[in-house]
């Protein structure tokens, strides 16, 4: 054990438990004496029922399994059949197949779901002791995911138990923070400012710090400032008296209208210069009066202003009045577009299906790997059409009709059927290795030899070994 590459298998196999489930006596030996050497405890089982047993009885990280478990079998069925059994019943434990080169093909197929891998007969010590760590260091990486999952979900939950969260769904850790911050100063008598690009959820937001004020029983309007035209804002905000210009009828103003309560600004970037001012006025003495008219009006409204523009850069562009700036954003919560918090993709994308709808595994994996310029907008949207066309109640790829992004992704660089080929023989068959040395995750690897036609026929391979 004098390498470093041995120091650290012994730390990620020791006090590992492993199931070797062969009919062979020599097979299951050879690995004991093995896995033992570098720290692991390895159980033997010569039947796939013994097998199962085992599992059942205790803990087990890791199973290597045969494909054929009588002399005369060599069509793989039995393992086959196992492996499913292993899957079905311990969904989480990595699985090695020991293949004969003839059987790749079926081997490939069943390790495609993931955390499991196979190994070609004869196998070479280091290769496998290589697979071996990969698949625990995966299964370590995964548990530690679900843990932190888990308490995600506990923090939200307390969260939601003290704070009304207005159905607001989200499992990622930005958002997580945020909104814990936008129930914490909920009750303050100050204004907030949301930041944060388009569809990104500024209203909910909004209606979160409301539902959490002290004044949630009071009036609640809202004024989209972007959808009304600029001289319609002043007398959406402030009313009107009549005759305040042609056609004017007397009217009530939104800070008029909203009185001990709380106005929601959407798209303040868009206000005025005039608007700003008259904004600003309120703001600092509460005080307005109505196009039109004199008389000056009081009215004690909290303000939650958002915005997507960058409104530091129209301070500094004379379009943004700073001393409103800063009246407005005395808290400012920042919402981050839905591509930095992927967490909260998946979650989201199954809120917006129709009942008895689900999204297959490629649509998952294009829905957590797209870019969302639209932000959750956009994902509401690509979800009910899904729904509308999809012809499956699974929601195929295919029917979430994502824009294709013109640069191939990052996992999947152009490789040619060669390299992989020869990438494959290097490795004698072992894709995860065959897989490092190309720089692509396994799983990259896999849709890449699909894509290709790449399987049995596809691999060079040496001459096959005879079926234990
Ligand atoms: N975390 C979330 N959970 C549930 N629904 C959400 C969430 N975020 C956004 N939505 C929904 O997505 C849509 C867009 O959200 P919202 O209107 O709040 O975004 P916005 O940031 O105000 O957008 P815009 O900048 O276009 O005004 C709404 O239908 C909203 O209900
Ligand atoms: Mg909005």
């Amino acid at each position: 054990m004098s390498s470093p590459a041995a120091t650290s298998l012994r730390s990620s196999l020791a006090d590992r438990t492993v199931l070797v489930i062969d009919d062979g006596d020599a097979v299951r030996t050879a690995f004991d004496v093995l896995l033992s050497i570098h720290g692991a405890h390895v159980i033997g089982a010569a039947t796939p029922a013994e097998g199962i047993a085992a599992l059942q009885a205790k803990p087990v990280d890791l199973v290597i399994q045969d494909m054929n478990f009588r002399r005369e079998a060599t069509s793989g069925e039995e393992g086959i059949a196992l492996f499913r059994e292993i899957r079905r019943r311990f969904p989480d434990v990595p699985i090695i197949l020991l293949t004969a080169w003839t059987h790749l093909e079926t081997a490939v197929e069943l390790v495609k779901a993931g955390a499991a891998d196979y190994v070609a007969k004869p196998w070479d010590d280091d290769r496998l002791l290589t697979t071996v760590r990969n698949l625990l260091d995966l299964r370590s990486a995964r548990t530690e995911a679900q843990e932190i999952r888990a308490e995600r979900r506990a923090a939200r939950d307390e969260l939601a138990e003290r704070f009304d969260l207005c159905s607001i769904v989200y499992e990622s850790q930005a958002m997580h923070t945020l909104i814990a911050m936008a129930t914490q100063v909920a009750h303050a008598d100050v204004p907030v400012l949301i930041t944060g690009p388009n569809g990104a959820g500024k209203e909910v937001l909004a209606d979160i710090v409301q539902a959490n004020s002290a004044v949630r029983a009071k009036p609640y309007l809202k004024v989209n400032l972007g959808a009304l035209p600029n001289e319609l804002i002043e007398a959406e905000l402030f009313g009107t008296e009549t005759g305040a210009f042609t056609g004017a009828r007397a009217r009530t103003g939104r800070f008029e209208a909203a009185d001990g309560g709380t106005l929601f600004l959407d798209e303040l970037g868009n206000l005025s210069g005039g608007g700003q001012a008259k904004l600003l006025r309120v703001l600092q003495t509460g005080e307005f009066e109505r196009l039109g008219s004199n008389m000056t009006r009081r009215t004690r409204v909290r303000v939650i202003a958002a915005t997507n523009a960058n409104l530091r850069q129209a301070i500094r562009e004379g379009r943004f009045r700073e001393d409103l700036f800063y009246r407005l954003n005395v808290i400012e919560l920042e919402l981050p577009a839905l591509a930095e918090r992927r967490d909260d993709i998946l979650p989201l994308a199954r809120h917006f299906l129709q009942p008895r709808f689900s999204l297959s595994a490629d649509a998952e994996r294009a829905l957590t790997q797209y870019a969302w310029p639209g932000n959750v907008r956009e994902l509401q949207n690509v979800m009910r059409r899904a729904c509308l066309l999809s012809p499956e109640r699974t929601i195929a790829v295919a029917a979430l009709n994502l824009p294709t992004s013109p640069t191939p992704t990052l996992d999947e660089p152009t490789l040619d059927r060669a390299a992989i080929e020869q990438a494959l023989a290097r490795a004698q068959g072992v894709v995860a290795q065959a897989a490092r040395e190309l720089g692509l995750s396994r799983q990259a690897l896999y849709r890449r030899m699909e894509k290709l036609g790449l399987k049995t026929d596809g691999v060079r391979s040496p001459a096959p070994p005879p079926m234990s």
